[in-house]
């Protein structure tokens, strides 16, 4: 068999057999295959689709091109949750230490920035000294210890997604309802969990840009997992518009710590309680109700921030990065980007938004791109505020003030105002 053969196929249309895509997700997990044809390979799978046996057998070559981690040591219901990506959306961070506080491990393996999108991981490495390459056994040993463990995909879990996840980033390559089930469920499935929340993202700062289009990814994952035998469930969320106002791997960690302490928006905190209040349920704290209650209680008597401290001593961090946010990275530059005219925001298109981020320095461009981790933005206003002529939109964070103009030419792209007040969606648009 050749890699061609199997790029040529799929070029092509045709369903591919278990044995070729084994034979492919091998090759590339081997480095034996190389990144040009892996890439055509994705191009191929983007235009031509994949069926749902082909997408299975996707998912599992995936899971299996690495090591599986057994929690099975560990007592209880060990959760998981997992975003499809979204701008702004820095929920783990606020999650995972609520439901461990809430005495459920959480045992969450996340990956970078893709696209448009910011990643757990990027973020948590804001935090000076963290680390997030554990191996296996320290990354199980947490999660026994703490109840609390967020990692990279290191210790050879789902090598062959870590590959594939890189080269999507920068070759157009993302959304495609097949890659991302079988990226998203390789990963969750090599981390050994019982149980698996996902957060499906929709609007423009999502992969998937229509609910319908959510909905099919959503029931393609909850699949594959019940398959495998876990407990999962799908919440679609909303993406329109950004998850709180900061956009930006240090500047979100901030945000998350404001969550963790009680304070921070409106629209974090509730989409961070459901999510939590799911994972309690799964985990078998009792009905949605009473979870959410658990949830809340965690962050009111100051557990779940304990915890956030409690994970960052455990991989290496600053801990009082905790109590005092000021010790993370700071950029240098700060711009205003200020309303042209007066109204009511309608959208700040949270694709645009996270787009602009990532030219301010937060994100990649190629595979082998350093990031700025203080770059990123902070809005003053967001969708349905009133704005006068001249009034700050948002403060623009950066080490290379040349990128401004460039990230403000694309702020406004993002924005619509008009004379009447904006209707906005519901945060929670629905469950699988
Ligand atoms: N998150 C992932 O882990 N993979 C994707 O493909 C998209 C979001």
């Amino acid at each position: 068999m050749h890699a061609l053969d199997v790029i040529v196929k799929k070029r092509n249309g045709e369903k591919l057999t278990r044995k070729e895509i084994d034979f492919f997700v091998q090759g590339v997990t081997r480095d034996e295959i190389a990144d040009y044809q892996a890439a055509a390979f994705l191009m191929a799978v983007y235009f031509r689709g994949m069926d749902d046996d082909e997408t299975l057998w996707l998912t599992q070559s995936m899971l299996h091109s690495g090591d599986v981690v057994d929690l099975s040591c560990i007592p209880g219901i060990k959760t998981d949750k997992h975003s499809t990506g979204g701008v702004g959306d820095k929920t783990t961070l606020i999650i995972g230490p609520i439901v461990a506080a809430c005495g459920v491990p959480v045992a969450k393996m996340s990956g970078r920035g893709l696209g448009h999108t910011g990643g757990t991981i990027d973020k948590l490495e804001a935090i000076p000294g963290f680390r997030t390459n554990l191996t296996a056994q320290e990354f199980t040993e947490n999660v026994r210890d703490i109840g609390l463990a967020v990692a990279g995909q290191t210790g050879n879990l789902a090598p062959a997604d870590k590959k594939f996840y890189a080269l999507r980033d920068v070759t157009g390559t993302i959304e495609n309802v097949s890659l991302i089930a079988a990226s998203i469920m390789s990963k969750k499935l090599a981390c050994g969990t019982d149980a698996i929340v996902l957060d499906v993202k929709t609007g423009s700062g999502a992969f998937m840009k229509t609910v319908e289009q959510a909905k099919a990814l959503a029931g393609k994952m909850v699949e594959i997992g019940r398959g495998a035998g876990k407990r999962v469930t799908a919440l679609i969320t909303e993406m329109d518009r950004p998850l709180g106002l900061a956009i930006g791997n240090a500047l979100e960690v901030m945000e998350a710590i404001k969550v963790l302490k009680g304070q921070g928006p409106e629209d974090l905190k509730e989409v961070s309680i459901e999510l939590a209040a799911n994972m309690l349920m799964l985990g078998g704290k009792g009905d949605l109700e009473h979870c959410r209650k658990l949830a809340l209680q965690a962050v009111s008597n100051g557990s779940a921030f304990n915890k956030f401290t409690q994970m960052i001593l455990r991989q290496g961090g600053d801990p009082a990065v905790a109590e005092d946010p000021s010790r993370l990275p700071w950029a240098p530059v700060q711009a205003e980007w200020r309303a042209e005219k007066a109204g009511y925001i309608q959208s700040m298109q949270a694709e645009k938004l996270g787009a602009a981020s990532l030219a301010l320095g937060a994100g990649r461009k190629t595979k082998s791109d350093s990031i700025d981790p203080a770059a990123g933005i902070v809005l003053v206003k967001t969708t349905g505020d009133r704005v006068e002529a001249g009034e700050p939109l948002a403060v623009l964070h950066t080490s290379d003030k040349t990128r401004v103009d460039a990230a403000i030419e694309i702020l406004r792209d993002s924005l619509l105002v008009s004379d009447e007040p904006a209707e906005q969606r519901p945060l929670i648009l629905g469950f699988v």
